[in-house]
C-alpha cells in the first residue's frame, strides 16, 4: 500500500481538488482509500459521501472503533473514502493526548493495508500535528503550486516541514490554477518550472470545468474527461504513480464498492 499526501501549508491552493482527482485516476486500477482529513470535509462532499464517523474522530484514534466502519463506499468502482464529519475539528487534540501521537495516523492506516493499494490523504492546512501524521505516514507529498512570486517561498516551506518530520519523503510539487493570459502566471510558471528538481513539468489550468466538480459532486474526468484539466490530473498520476513505484495494478474491487464503470 502506498500513502500519498496532498499537502500545502496554505489553504485555497488546490488541495482537495487535486486529492479527489489523483485517487480517481489511481482507482481506475489500483483499490483506491480517500481518507479526508479536513474537517471542512470538502472531499467527503465532492465524492457525495455521508460526513458521519462512527464514534467520533475519537474512536477511530483511541482504537475504539476500526477505520472500516467509516470507510464508505463512491459512485465508483475501487474508490472508497473515509470521511470527516465535524468531530475533526478536534483531531488535533485528540492526537495530542494519545501516545505516539505523531504516529497515529500511520497506525491507523496500518488496519487497513490489506484493503487498498492507494491511499490519498486529503491534508488541512497548516504544519498541526494532523499535518505531521500524515507526513509521516506519506510515501510522496503532492504539493500544489499556485503560480506567484510567492509560490517558491511557499514550496520551501513544505519542503522544511517535510524534511523535519519525515526525513528523506520525496515531494512533488506542480503548478495548479494557471491562467496563461496573465503574464504574472505565465512568468511565475516558467520560474518555477527548472528553480527545483521537485517541481514537475504539469500545469492544471484555471477553469470553470475543474469549480463545476463541486456541483457535479464528481471528480473531473468523470463528467468531463476531455479536458486539459482531466489530462493534466492524468499526468499528474502517471507521475505520482512512478514516484512510488506502483507497478503492481489490482483490479479487484474493494469490499465497500459497489461496481460501476469508469
Ligand atoms: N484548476 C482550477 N481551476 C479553477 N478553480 C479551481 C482549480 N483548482 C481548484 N479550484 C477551486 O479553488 C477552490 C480551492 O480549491 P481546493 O481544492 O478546495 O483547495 P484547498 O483544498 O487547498 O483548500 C475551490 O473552489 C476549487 O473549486
Ligand atoms: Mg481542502
Amino acid at each position: 500500500m502506498k500513502v500519498i499526501a496532498v499537502y500545502s501549508t496554505k489553504g485555497g491552493v488546490g488541495k482537495t481538488t487535486t486529492a479527489v482527482n489523483l485517487a480517481w485516476e489511481a482507482s481506475r486500477n489500483s483499490r483506491v482509500l480517500l481518507w479526508d482529513l479536513d474537517p471542512q470535509g470538502a472531499a467527503t462532499f465532492v465524492l457525495n459521501v455521508k460526513p458521519k464517523v462512527k464514534g467520533g474522530v475519537n474512536s477511530l484514534v483511541t482504537g475504539r472503533t476500526d477505520a472500516t466502519a467509516s470507510v464508505r463506499a463512491t459512485a465508483y468502482e475501487r474508490l472508497d473514502v473515509l470521511p470527516a464529519d465535524d468531530s475533526y475539528r478536534d483531531l488535533d487534540l485528540v492526537l495530542d493526548a494519545a501516545k505516539k501521537s505523531t504516529h497515529r495516523l500511520g497506525r491507523i492506516l496500518e488496519s487497513v493495508a490489506r484493503e487498498y493499494d492507494v491511499v490519498v490523504l486529503d491534508c488541512p492546512p497548516g504544519s498541526s500535528l494532523v499535518a505531521e501524521n500524515a507526513l509521516r505516514a506519506a510515501d510522496v507529498v503532492v504539493v500544489p503550486l499556485i503560480p506567484s512570486p510567492l509560490s517558491l517561498r511557499s514550496l520551501d516551506q513544505v519542503v522544511s516541514i517535510v524534511t523535519e518530520s519525515a526525513k528523506s519523503t520525496p515531494i512533488l510539487a506542480f503548478l495548479t490554477m494557471v491562467d496563461r493570459r496573465k503574464t504574472g502566471h505565465r512568468v511565475a510558471a516558467e520560474s518555477l518550472h527548472g528553480a527545483r528538481p521537485e517541481v514537475l513539468a504539469i500545469s492544471v489550468p484555471a477553469t470553470v470545468v475543474v469549480e463545476r466538480m463541486g456541483a457535479e459532486r464528481a471528480p473531473v474526468a468523470a463528467f468531463a474527461p476531455n479536458t486539459t484539466a482531466a489530462r493534466a490530473y492524468k499526468d499528474l498520476w502517471t507521475a505520482v504513480a512512478a514516484g512510488v513505484h506502483l507497478t503492481k495494478p489490482a483490479t479487484k474491487p474493494t469490499k465497500k464498492s459497489r461496481p460501476k464503470a469508469h
